[in-house]
């Protein structure tokens, strides 16, 4: 009993703090535009049930016209229609409010929200990529799926939660003091009408999560298929792929089917109404009979029991929505919040006044961390002296371009030290150690910009001498001011150009 406590106490706060996390980016500015906000959502709800109360005295007033004198009811109807009137202006404010502040909030909070997961996923060591991310399109899905997920929460579905139970709330205020006896009566099928919202929300949750996981499946066969384009020509894997791919998306298929009949199922049950509004009128009738209860007031209590239980249904709806958005804020949360072991970031470590460029590996035992069993190298020893050219010479896959990765420090080694300058590179800051070294690695990357910002990449406060030193020294130089456009060339042009040119 006492575990279970615990447990459940657990379990609230956990459901807390993930709620927590999805508001976690708002700044000041976002507090008022959500208290704004609030005040439209909840404002915007009331002004249905306070329709409802001006109806009932209309339709009361319609209904016993014979009963007064021209004027009085004349006066009457007048009066009730001007509330009605004041009642569009007030329901125009709040939905203007309830529109506006959520939408430009869950716009801020997403966009800072973005910049910081992208910030926090560039920050981690190759390590995590390599165990943790399998396709670049999955990084990139994370980060724009994940923020739209809350954006969404944000700027919809919180305020229609609201809303709904704005309306929920009020409805069955009006209907008590209306006719307190039918809304009694009438309670217990809030129960019944809130039987298709649930449909929704429940029923169709673990159906959506389970298809968005099969695509996702599919889709990384089909990026795994685009980015090895050459090697599925190679091979002629092209059907192989189709195939798979076909396969992949069959589950989804089966899954799509049960989400169809589900949906059937939850629309279908909203059907439950006219069965309310049959006993509604049966009791009312009898009200009207035997309490004198005015007819109008009876149509608009029914009426507001009716659409008080369908509220609150669509508003349980949404909650779906947040469970999701609290698993997503929670993902984003554990990228941000996790510091990796090899901190590009962490500007603590020894930074060298001048370096000479030895070079020493000790002892250097080494395995991938996605492959723990396949030591790379053992007791590997490496001692290159300063200002020494070395060329490193080996079979395909012997561990010439892992030696630059441990030197680069993407990677710490297993047992032993790698040394610069007499100094192990661990004790040296990761941004000052990458800085010192130039690279081309065996897949030349450009990114799709100038040659100028290309050649900065390396070194983001070079001056236009430093980055034409850097052109001459790789040869480039005569080749890109012979260009029209000189180092302003874009690099898709510079490419088209040189296929033109035969340079490749
Ligand atoms: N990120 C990685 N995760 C797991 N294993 C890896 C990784 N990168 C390389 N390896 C493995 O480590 C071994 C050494 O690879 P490395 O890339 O250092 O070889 P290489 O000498 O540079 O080969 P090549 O001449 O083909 O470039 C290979 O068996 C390779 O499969
Ligand atoms: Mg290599």
């Amino acid at each position: 009993m006492g575990d279970e406590k615990q447990k459940s106490g657990a379990v609230l706060k956990k459901i807390k703090g993930s709620v927590r996390s999805i508001f976690i980016y708002a700044d000041g500015v976002d507090m008022w535009l959500m208290s704004l906000g609030f005040i439209g959502a909840v404002g915007d709800g009331f002004s249905t049930p306070l329709g409802l109360l001006v109806t009932s005295k209309l339709m009361n007033n319609l209904g016993h016209s014979s009963a007064f004198t021209a004027d009085v009811f004349i006066h009457n109807i007048n009066k009730n229609s001007m509330v009605l009137l004041y009642l569009a202006c007030w329901s125009w404010i709040t939905c203007f409010l309830e529109g506006f502040c959520w939408s430009r909030t869950g716009e801020r909070q997403a966009r800072r929200m973005r910049a910081r997961y992208l910030k926090a996923i560039l920050r981690q060591d190759v390590g995590y990529f390599d165990l943790h991310v399998k396709s670049s399109v999955e990084v990139i899905t994370s980060v724009s799926n994940d923020s739209l997920i809350i954006q969404d929460v944000l700027s919809e579905k919180v305020p229609n939660f609201l809303m709904n139970v704005a309306i929920f709330f009020g409805c069955y205020m009006v209907a008590f003091i209306l006719l307190w006896r039918l809304t009694i009566v009438g309670f217990p099928f809030v129960l019944l009408l809130v039987i298709p919202g649930l449909m929704y929300g429940r029923g169709l949750i673990g159906i959506a999560r389970k298809m968005s996981e099969e695509y996702s499946k599919a889709d990384t066969i089909a990026e795994q298929a685009i980015s090895s384009i050459r090697t599925v020509y190679s091979f002629v894997g092209e059907s192989k792929c189709i195939s798979e791919f076909s396969t992949a998306l069959q589950v989804s298929v089966k899954l799509g089917l049960r989400q169809g009949l589900a949906k059937g199922l939850a629309i279908g049950s909203n059907g439950i109404v006219f069965a309310t509004w049959s006993f509604m009128s049966y009791y009312g009738s009898r009200m009207v009979m035997r309490h004198g209860a005015p007819g109008g007031t009876v149509f608009i209590v029914a009426a507001a029991i009716a659409m008080g239980g369908l509220s609150l249904g669509a508003s349980l709806a949404n909650v779906k929505y947040f469970s999701e958005a609290c698993t997503a804020a929670e993902r984003i949360m554990e990228v941000i919040n996790r510091v990796p072991k090899i901190d590009s970031d962490n500007l603590e470590g020894e930074v060298l006044e001048k370096v000479s460029g030895e070079v020493e590996f000790r002892h250097v035992e080494f395995a991938y961390p996605s492959r723990p069993d396949t030591m790379i190298f053992k007791d590997l020893c490496l001692h290159i002296p300063a200002g020494k050219t070395v060329a490193l010479v080996g079979d395909s896959g012997s561990g010439k371009s892992t030696v630059i990765a441990l030197l680069q420090r993407f990677y710490d080694p297993l047992g032993g030290q790698i040394l610069l300058d007499g100094i192990a590179i661990d004790m040296l800051q990761v941004k000052w150690l990458r800085s010192q070294m130039g690279l081309v690695s065996q897949e030349p990357s450009l990114f799709a910009t100038t040659i100028k910002e290309n050649i900065l990449f390396g070194k983001e406060d070079a001056s236009m001498e430093e980055v034409i030193q850097a052109a001459k020294a790789s040869d480039a130089h005569n080749f890109i001011s012979q260009l029209p456009q000189g180092y302003e060339t874009q690099v898709f042009s510079f490419l088209r150009l040189c296929l033109e040119s035969h340079h490749f």
